[in-house]
């Protein structure tokens, strides 16, 4: 069972600059609630308890003050700050200790999951022993991601980064689930043109050993990019419409772990006056 996870938070949002100069773009809204809020609680509904949280240097405290060590959501929250980006796989170096004997889930801060399946499929996810297990998801724009391609019986074939011309659209997203091994894996991987350890490197690793397995959201689920301001204004409205034609709000952090037990009610007050008076403390006095 995976009980740790990796939310990589860094990163210079240069593409989101200048929203982004001052404040991690983990931290601007989508419609409601800050971003890192929608990958914080893939986690949350994976079961997830023990996180650990990579930030740009120097930008720690903006994410404890929204945070902290995580009690008040009923996990642990660790912190790591990360000198210069230097590519996906460094999550799992710099989190070498955290990690310690454990498998582990890597998230991206800037990936948002939605669908009625999501925690099943999670919950599926969590149990992988050895090897590793990548979500993927059709998209119209391939060449923008990671891509696979598989066979009739979901075999992985072929792994490649933004392809300019794949037959596959099976797009790998920022949801990640490795065995112990992945650590000295990483190690072992080279800085590729753009100078950074690239993820595809690492599961083509995995994918060379054949342990490499896929989950797939289906057509029910939503993966969506937050990459640029127009993604965004895109996500925020998609929130923005769900939550106000249902009543029920995506990514509730407290809700989520009222639902899981892993806080009381007298969490979710002390919640309603951490977040003082707004839209979002009134949804928790529903809970209540
Ligand atoms: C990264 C990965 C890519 C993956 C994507 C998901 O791309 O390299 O394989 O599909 O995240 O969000 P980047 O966002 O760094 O371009």
């Amino acid at each position: 069972m995976i009980t740790k996870g990796i939310l990589l938070a860094g990163g210079h949002g240069t593409r989101m600059s200048p929203l982004t100069k001052a404040v991690n773009k983990q931290l601007l809204p989508i419609y409601d609630k800050p971003l890192i809020y929608y990958p914080l609680s893939v986690l949350m509904l994976a079961g997830i308890r023990d996180i650990l949280v990579i930030v740009n240097k120097g930008q720690l405290n903006q994410f404890r003050k929204i945070l902290s060590n995580g009690e008040r959501l009923g996990i642990k929250i660790n912190y790591i700050e990360q000198k210069t980006p230097r590519g996906l796989p460094d999550a799992f170096i710099l989190g070498e200790k955290f990690i310690g004997k454990n498998n582990i889930a890597l998230i991206l801060g800037d990936n948002f999951f939605y669908g009625q399946s999501l925690t099943n499929k999670l919950k599926n996810c969590i149990k992988l022993k050895s090897g590793c297990k990548i979500l993927l998801h059709s998209v119209k724009n391939p060449n923008l991601y990671g891509v696979a391609t598989i066979n009739k019986k979901n075999r992985i074939l072929s792994l490649k980064e933004k392809p300019k011309n794949s037959k596959s659209n099976l797009a790998i997203t920022g949801l990640y689930f490795f065995d112990n091994k992945v650590v000295n894996l990483s190690k072992t991987l080279k800085p590729s043109k753009r100078k950074e350890l690239e993820i595809i490197d690492l599961l083509n690793k995995y994918k060379k050993k054949k342990k490499i397995y896929p989950e797939f959201l289906g057509r029910g689920g939503a993966w969506l990019d937050t990459g640029s301001i127009d993604d965004f204004y895109n996500t925020s409205a998609f929130v923005s419409a769900l939550e106000n034609r249902q009543g029920l709000k995506i990514a509730c952090l407290e809700e989520i772990a009222f639902n899981n037990k892993w806080i009381s009610k007298k969490e979710i007050r002390d919640a309603i006056n951490f977040y003082g008076n707004c839209m979002y403390s009134n949804y928790l006095k529903k809970l209540i």
